[in-house]
């Protein structure tokens, strides 16, 4: 079809407009207007897909490296993993790695979600696009974002402890927040949700926040001695522990046995981690957030594999990541207590049940 009466500024405008209302009606991702790299043919016959990963230190992130893996390589791919082990400058020198070892397609789990903006911009200028892997990267042109539903995660755990709180008896009730790492864009969201549920009742009294910090890379040491200085300023005279993860939960609940409070506290948590839901049956954790890990690496893979031969894929929503709208899929997750265990974690052989049973501390 020939546009004459358009001068050529104004035909290749007409054709950016023209792609953005097709993908935002298809919800496609066929890489953006202005993206050539996006949009650049693939690399290779067999596609090769470099993995960047935070941390593989927790249980969690070790899971997703392995059921994307196994994806991916299932679709006739090739994956490189890296590992920044929680350091920044490493995590952009990664990228860069991947960038010269020629890969068709990146997928950052980032550490720092700003700073990873920078290795994005390298990506892209390779002409390699990117997919932010659970956690958002900020104000930088990111191809497509895929997670958990995060803002769910904090409600479900604010919500259980609010209910859990109004079995304990009538009065004002006193609790430590436990936040995750200031650099992980998730942590916010996490809080976001909880605040949605806890600010009307601490607004009227109803609830009092004792203490409260976030937790440096989400150790878990580092929580603990958000705990005992929690600890240190209220001694006993508080309800629960929000905390915003199991490595989290777990550090806190250390402070807690030191101080023979452990079972007497609520404390939430997040992941499922095995060490977690033991905690639960042993009723030194109260609850947990499944997020169907499988679920999400796989879905992942497949995208990456997809952006890596640029083809479409279908994004469910968009995320504005301060430059950006990036077309966005999220997951679901599930709260969890020792009644849903088997229903839930178990059920969906994401722990075998003997390993749940066996040690409850
Ligand atoms: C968050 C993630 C959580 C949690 C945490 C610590 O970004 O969503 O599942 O594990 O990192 O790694």
């Amino acid at each position: 079809m020939h546009f004459p009466q358009f001068p050529r500024m104004k035909l290749r405008l007409a054709l950016v407009v023209l792609s953005c209302l097709l993908s935002i009606v298809t919800g496609l991702v066929l890489g953006r207007p202005g993206h050539t790299s996006a949009t650049a043919t693939a690399g290779h016959i067999r596609p090769v897909v470099g993995l960047s990963l935070d941390t593989l230190k927790e249980e969690r992130w070790q899971r997703d490296r392995d059921n994307f893996v196994r994806k991916a390589t299932d679709l006739g791919a090739d994956v490189k993993v890296q590992d920044a082990n929680s350091d920044d400058v490493r995590q952009v020198a990664d990228v860069q790695t991947l960038i010269t070892l020629g890969v068709d397609v990146i997928v950052i789990a980032p550490h720092n979600g700003d700073a990873m903006a920078k290795a994005v911009g390298m990506a892209r200028e390779a002409g390699i696009p990117v997919l932010a892997y659970d956690r958002l990267i900020r104000n930088c042109d990111l191809d497509l974002y895929m997670t958990f539903d995060n803002f769910r995660v904090g409600e479900l755990q604010a919500q259980y402890l609010v209910d859990a709180l109004a079995k304990i008896g009538p009065g004002k009730k006193r609790i430590m927040r436990l936040y995750g790492a200031k650099t992980d864009n998730n942590a916010t969201v996490f809080k976001a949700g909880q605040d949605k549920v806890l600010r009307p009742l601490i607004d009227s009294g109803a609830i009092e926040v004792v203490h409260e910090d976030w937790v440096d890379d989400w150790k878990p040491e580092n929580a603990k001695k958000i705990a005992n200085a929690g600890l240190n300023k209220v001694g006993h005279n508080f309800d629960a522990i929000l905390a915003s993860n199991d490595g989290t939960a777990g550090g806190a609940i250390q402070a807690l046995i030191e101080e023979g409070l452990a079972g007497k506290v609520l404390v939430t948590g997040q992941d499922a981690d095995l060490a977690a839901c033991q905690r639960i049956v042993g009723g030194t954790q109260s609850m947990t957030i499944y997020k169907p890990l499988k679920k999400l690496a796989e879905k992942a893979a497949e995208y990456a594999v997809k952006l890596a031969q640029r083809r479409p894929v279908i994004a469910t929503g968009s995320y504005d990541n301060g430059q950006v709208q990036v077309p966005t899929v999220q997951v679901d997750v599930v709260a969890v207590t020792k009644d849903n265990l088997k229903e839930t974690v178990v059920a969906d052989g994401f722990h075998p049940a003997q390993a749940v049973y066996q040690t409850g501390q």
